[in-house]
């Protein structure tokens, strides 16, 4: 289990607490995610602060008011009333952008009706698993891109889906009647081999790259090589690099180790983003540092939606916001690409 968000044990219910909390088997990577990214160093210029700060970014042909987007979770109604629409209304207030799970509970229309709406805003994504047949897939995205989402992410590190062994000795299980408007199909079930015979391929990519006129993002890269392919193929628009918050299986690498490398055989081909562990500001400087684009952020969305609901999650992004142009601003300086650029960060080991 994550030893950061104990005190959400007196808020949530504890099958709710660890599902959304804990980690695959004994929660050893779900740790090491968070430890991983306060093991590097920053190494600061003096008296070059400058006279102000911007977070924009440019992506995907736009500049984007800021690097931070939400990773896309499921059931998030599950933890506070204000759930799926709540954190997408916080995003959009705050410049953060936002992806959508399709297992949300809330309507993927709903959402887009508003957060669109706001005009300074991040992005829009929705995140898919392809479920079902490929008319399926092709059903959806056309709801998706009619809704006005601005891009695929597709997730391809949880073939099989496990939920942690602490949410289900706490009695944690999805309720059947629990709403899934946006999904292509039904979730595979029944023995590893019948799960297996839908688990989604490289040759599905190539179908769907071609169908598909959105830009796709696959999450869950964390081989270089797997990188490489994908941009060598022309199969994707960006990369996330993660492991999925350390859920899926236990001992795998922390993003952290691996972002610089990944970004190294991308070599600017596509953009590239990272999530897992992320657990502050100084996170996220130490993830620009290390290369990535934009940085996804997880469960530090549930524990303030839990604790405040939409204005709790307003409360932390802007107080990440205000962080991480203070973190720029002692450094030295004034835009992402000149920190991402210029910053010196060190890994121990170094010195
Ligand atoms: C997730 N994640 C996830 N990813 C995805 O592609 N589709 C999904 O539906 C979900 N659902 C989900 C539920 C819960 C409870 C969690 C905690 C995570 C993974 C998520 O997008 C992201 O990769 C991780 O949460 C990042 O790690 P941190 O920041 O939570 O440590």
């Amino acid at each position: 289990m994550s030893t950061t968000y104990q005190n959400l044990k007196d808020i949530l219910s504890s099958g709710i607490y660890e599902y959304f909390f804990s980690g695959a088997d004994d929660s050893v990577t779900l740790r090491e995610n968070e430890l991983s990214w306060k093991r590097f160093q920053i190494v600061p210029r003096v008296m070059s602060s400058p006279r102000s700060v911007s977070l924009e970014i440019d992506f995907f042909e736009k500049k984007w008011p800021s690097p931070f987007l939400v990773a896309p979770m499921a059931y998030l109604g599950m933890v506070h009333e204000h759930g799926d629409l709540g954190v997408a209304l916080a995003s959009a207030a705050q410049q953060f952008g936002f992806i959508l799970s399709c297992h949300a509970t809330t309507p993927l229309e709903l959402i887009s009706s508003h957060f669109l709406r706001e005009e300074l805003r991040g992005p829009l994504w929705f995140q898919f698993y392809p479920y079902g047949s490929h008319a399926e897939w092709l059903s959806l995205i056309s709801r998706v891109q009619r809704a006005g989402y601005e891009a695929l992410v597709v997730t391809v590190d949880a073939p099989v889906k496990w939920t942690p062994k602490a949410a289900i000795d706490a009695g944690f299980s999805v309720p059947a009647n629990c709403p899934q408007p946006n999904l292509s199909g039904v979730p595979p079930r029944g023995s590893l081999t019948d799960v297996l015979k839908q688990a989604f391929s490289w040759n599905d990519l190539k179908w769907l790259r071609e169908k598909c006129s959105l830009p796709i993002v696959i999450k869950g890269v964390l081989n270089p090589e797997d990188a490489s392919r994908l941009c060598d193929e022309s199969l994707c628009d960006a990369i996330i690099v993660s492991n999925h918050g350390g859920r899926v299986i236990d001992r795998v690498i922390p993003t952290a180790y691996v972002l610089k490398e990944i970004v190294a055989s991308v070599a600017n081909r596509v953009k590239v983003l990272v999530d897992s562990g992320i657990r502050s500001a100084h996170d996220v400087a130490v993830a620009l540092a290390l290369g990535a684009d934009a940085v996804l952020i997880g469960r530090p969305v549930v524990a303030a939606l839990a604790e405040g609901g939409a204005q709790g999650v307003a409360h932390l992004f802007s107080r990440w916001r205000d962080e991480l142009s203070a973190i720029m601003a002692v450094c030295g300086f004034s835009t992402i690409s000149d920190f991402k650029l210029n910053i010196d960060i060190r890994w121990p080991k170094e010195h």
